[in-house]
């Protein structure tokens, strides 16, 4: 696994997942015709997904697949809570996908980009398919706005400038990988190169206006703070200051407090099938 310590993320992937999750509802919608029998999330992390797929088919055998056991502990306790039969494997990837198979559906959500050679990582992924079964990929997607563009204080534009840290960051993130390959990502295109047909995206709208519940609000604290620390180094004093003020408990102006909030994103999910009946 790379350098990211997952487990420390426990809570915000939770959060996220669910602020984010009728997406994976939608995405399954477009798979009518699937009735599966066994379903793997790989890279599953706390397990929203895995759980919603796992209610959404309750006669499927559903397994989340992940490289951390306490994430994986974590989807089991809300497979519980949810009253879903979820299984659970501890696996490091590329490697450990071998013998996961066959599945009828494999989904995979914004875990390739954590592999150093991606190509390989989808291969390997479309490897797990039985005849007919379907890969979905979570990959892509728009960057999300959370607060209005003037917060009142600091530079406007913030998030803007996130996104563009946050991108470096990526990007190094990907030079370092163990055996990272550079390609054109192409998802469509790297999905039929792994030997996939029916290949498609379909971008899904995640749009919770304000005055957003309090999950979604601890999601966009979760996402504000991963900028706060992972770009620490980068940050200018005055951008700095503005998030130390909008991640401040007791600052009325900041995101446990402020009206304004909102949460608008887009995922996108690429499908491709693997011939046979
Ligand atoms: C960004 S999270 C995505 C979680 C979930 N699929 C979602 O869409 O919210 C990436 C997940 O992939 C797992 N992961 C990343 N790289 C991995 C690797 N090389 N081997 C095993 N698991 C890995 C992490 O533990 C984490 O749970």
């Amino acid at each position: 696994m790379n350098d990211f310590d997952w487990a420390a993320m426990a809570d915000m992937l939770e959060h996220e997942g669910e602020a984010h999750s009728p997406y994976v509802r939608q995405a399954l919608d477009e798979l009518k015709d699937l009735a599966p029998r066994r379903v793997l999330d790989i890279g599953s992390g706390p397990g929203v997904a895995a759980c919603r797929m796992a209610a959404l088919f309750p006669g499927a055998e559903v397994t989340a697949v992940d490289g951390s056991p306490e994430l994986l502990a974590r989807a089991e306790e809300r497979a519980r809570r949810l009253g879903v039969r979820l299984r659970t494997q501890a696996a490091e990837f590329p490697a450990g996908l071998a013998g996961l198979g066959p599945a009828d559906l494999v989904w995979s959500g914004q875990v390739v980009h954590h592999v150093g050679d991606q190509q390989d990582a989808l291969n390997r992924l479309a490897g797990l398919l039985a005849p007919g079964g379907v890969l979905a990929i979570v990959e892509g997607g728009l960057p999300a706005r959370r607060l209005p563009r003037d917060l009142g204080f600091g530079r406007p534009g913030l998030e803007t400038r996130l996104d563009a840290m946050m991108a470096d960051r990526f990007d190094r993130m990907r030079a370092e990988l163990p055996g990272s390959v550079a390609l054109v990502e192409d998802w469509p295109a790297m999905l039929r190169a792994a030997g996939l047909t029916e290949v498609r995206a379909r971008t899904f709208l995640v749009d919770h206006p304000a005055p957003v519940p309090d999950g979604v609000r601890q999601s966009v604290r979760g996402s504000l703070e991963r900028c706060r620390t992972g770009l620490a180094e980068v940050l200018d004093a005055e951008d700095a200051a503005t998030l130390d003020r909008l991640l401040d408990p007791a600052d009325p102006a900041g995101v446990d407090r402020r009206p304004d909030l909102f949460l608008l994103t887009a995922k996108t999910v690429h499908f491709g099938r693997r011939p046979g009946s």
